[in-house]
């Protein structure tokens, strides 16, 4: 049994203009210590797929379809039945390592209070533990840090920190929302390297969630492309990487930056994902696409499998003779 198993999650959200589907059938799986890597532009649904794991979702929102957690539903749990899954058995290091720490209060105060409702253990054994997370992320001192507060430490310390506190209560999953995109490169290196070590000390699960395909390539053993809401594509990173069948992941794939090519300007996709509530019928991506005919708009499109799991949503499949797993299942 998987130890997350998603099928045909879709998430309605609360608009000005009505319920707007900001998630639209998601169906992927992840194993004890597996890292999958959601990528996607702004706006994509990433932060919100995040959500729906923990229950967090804006007021009203609508969630349809299926999140197993060992096997438990979560879709449709109170949120006293939630409380029992945050923390113990899935925690989220937040987009936003600045805002995510409060300033006011001591780091310890932020780390053990939590440990003691959660574990149940006395504030003696929260301080040891704590103190031993905050070596584990590599915070020099831990003791001193306990004593200080957020505004002291850098923003790579901070998301280090961030991190302690979501490994806290032992959590199985851990899902990491652009953790290192506010850090410089250097540091952001070393959260990869944090959270890829943790994923072998602790069969930590990760879900890692950035709009940066590149730091995914490094860390991650699946990838899922999220656009305007859909999986456009999914399957194993190496697959994906050498053999991307959907035009989106192969623009999002040529947008990085090449460090042998004297290109000096980085190639964009050009346009913008249509706006929440706006998605069309046929493919999301038909305005963008080069690749464009008629049968891509419409009517719904219907995912192709291959093998190894990879899936994408395409009705052309414009790069179908290049890919040496073309066969399709
Ligand atoms: N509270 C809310 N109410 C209504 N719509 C929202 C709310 N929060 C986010 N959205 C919309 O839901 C869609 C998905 O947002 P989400 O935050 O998941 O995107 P994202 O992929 O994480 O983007 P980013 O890379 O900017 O973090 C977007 O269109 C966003 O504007
Ligand atoms: S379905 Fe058509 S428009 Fe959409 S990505 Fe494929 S080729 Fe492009
Ligand atoms: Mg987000």
């Amino acid at each position: 049994m998987a130890l997350l198993e998603v099928r045909d999650l879709s998430v309605q959200l609360q608009t000005k203009s009505g319920f707007a589907t900001a998630i639209d059938r998601l169906s992927y799986t992840l194993d004890a210590g597996e890292i999958l890597g959601i990528a996607g532009e702004s706006g994509s649904g990433k932060t919100m797929s995040a959500l729906t794991l923990l229950g967090l979702l804006p007021q009203h929102a609508k969630v349809s379809g299926s999140v197993k957690f060992e096997g438990q539903e979560l879709v449709g749990l109170s949120s006293k039945e939630w409380q029992k899954i945050r923390g113990q058995n899935i925690s989220m290091v937040f987009q936003d390592p600045m805002t995510s720490l409060h300033p006011m209060l001591s780091i310890k105060t932020q780390m053990t209070e939590h440990m003691m409702v959660h574990l149940g253990i006395s504030e003696k054994q929260a301080i040891i533990d704590a103190e031993e997370l905050l070596a584990d992320v590599r915070i020099p001192d831990p003791k001193k840090a306990l004593a200080s507060y957020a505004g002291q430490f850098s923003g790579g310390m901070r998301q280090r920190i961030c991190i302690a506190m979501a490994l806290a209560c032992k959590p199985k999953l851990l899902l990491a929302d652009e953790p290192s995109t506010a850090l410089d490169v250097t540091v952001q290196a070393g959260i990869l390297t944090l959270l890829n070590r943790l994923r072998e000390e602790h069969n930590l699960s990760i879900i890692f969630i950035t709009h940066d395909l590149g730091v995914l390539s490094s860390i991650t053993d699946k990838l899922l492309v999220l656009y305007a809401g859909r999986e456009t594509e999914s399957g194993l990173t190496s697959t994906i990487l050498q053999n991307p069948r959907h035009p989106y992941t192969q623009g999002l794939l040529d947008s990085l930056p090449q460090p042998e090519s004297d290109e000096k300007l980085l190639k964009s996709i050009a346009g913008f994902p249509p706006e929440l509530g706006k998605q069309p019928i046929g493919c999301a991506f038909a305005e963008r696409c080069k690749f464009a005919e008629a049968r891509c708009s419409g009517t719904p499109l219907e995912p192709t499998y291959l093998a190894d799991n990879h899936k994408f949503l395409c009705a052309v499949d414009p790069f179908h003779s290049r890919s040496t797993q073309g066969v399709e299942l």
